[in-house]
């Protein structure tokens, strides 16, 4: 099933560059419950990056820590290299270094078409009519979303959303994308898609880094440059995904065994 993916996999990154974010002891409570403690995550320029975890681990939580939506205890954020973003506002972090993100639940604005879903962003980022349509025809094109260019969110088929949702994460160009449980609620078929989808980002966006998570951990190993396991608020392991499978101590937090 997922032999095709592996097919157009090309790993661009090289160990010894700058990451693109660096995580630096990160904390993060909510009501004096620890969630993240002390967390550290370094993400490669133009790598996959796999975020596996429990149920209430705190993947959401990195990810709007990342996202600057919510403000960690302690810590520090660094974008390309030496850049602290952990204490900009959102918009000037989205600015400087733009960080997209596709959540668990849909944005889409669902009583709006297709196109104006990309529109509605694109018109937030440029100015230029012509630009604004470019850009809306080469990501409808790029996600095959031409044929329902108009058809109103609510009434796509939830592939169709996800795909839309992706599209619309890449509007600004971004340097790190967020894909949270990208996968939930989606058939093998469409998955295989979307997995070809995001392997072909790396492809055709130079240094984009993408950060993902899902709950079915063999799409995560097969997507992944490197996979991460968080587990009691750090992460334990960063390894690739043929040698995470092997690892004692990931194979027990995780995998359960
Ligand atoms: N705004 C909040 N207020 C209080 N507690 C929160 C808040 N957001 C998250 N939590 C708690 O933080 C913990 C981690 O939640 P989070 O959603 O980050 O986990 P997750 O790894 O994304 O889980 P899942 O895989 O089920 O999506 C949970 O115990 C959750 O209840
Ligand atoms: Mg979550």
């Amino acid at each position: 099933m997922n032999t095709k993916v592996k097919k157009f996999r090309i790993i661009k990154y090289k160990e010894n560059i700058k990451p693109a974010l660096k995580i630096k002891n990160i904390s993060k409570s909510f009501n004096g419950v620890p969630v993240l403690q002390n967390l550290n995550l370094n993400i490669l320029p133009g790598s996959i990056n796999g975020l596996l975890g429990e149920n209430g681990s705190g993947k959401t939580t990195l990810f709007n820590v990342i996202l600057g939506v919510l403000k960690p205890d302690s810590g520090e954020i660094y974008a390309k290299g030496s850049n602290l973003i952990s204490t900009m506002p959102i918009h000037e972090r989205c600015k400087k270094f733009s960080i997209s993100y596709v959540p668990q639940k849909t944005s889409l604005m669902l009583g709006l078409s297709c196109e104006d879903n990309i529109k509605g962003i694109a018109q937030l980022i440029m100015n230029d009519e012509r630009k604004i349509d470019e850009t809306c025809d080469r990501l409808l094109t790029e996600f095959s979303l031409l044929d329902v260019a108009r058809v109103k969110a609510h009434s796509l088929s939830g592939g169709q959303k996800k795909k839309l949702s992706i599209a619309r994460a890449l509007i600004s160009n971004p340097n790190i994308i967020l894909l949270d449980e990208i996968f939930a609620a989606l058939s093998p078929k469409i998955i295989d898609t979307i997995k070809n989808l995001i392997v072909n980002l790396q492809t055709s966006r130079k240094s984009l880094s993408i950060l993902i998570s899902d709950h079915i951990y063999q799409h995560i190993l097969d997507l992944s440059d490197i996979v991460h396991v968080l587990s009691d608020g750090e992460i334990i392991r960063s390894q690739k995904p043929a040698d995470i499978v092997k690892d004692a101590t990931a194979r027990k937090v995780y995998f359960g065994e």
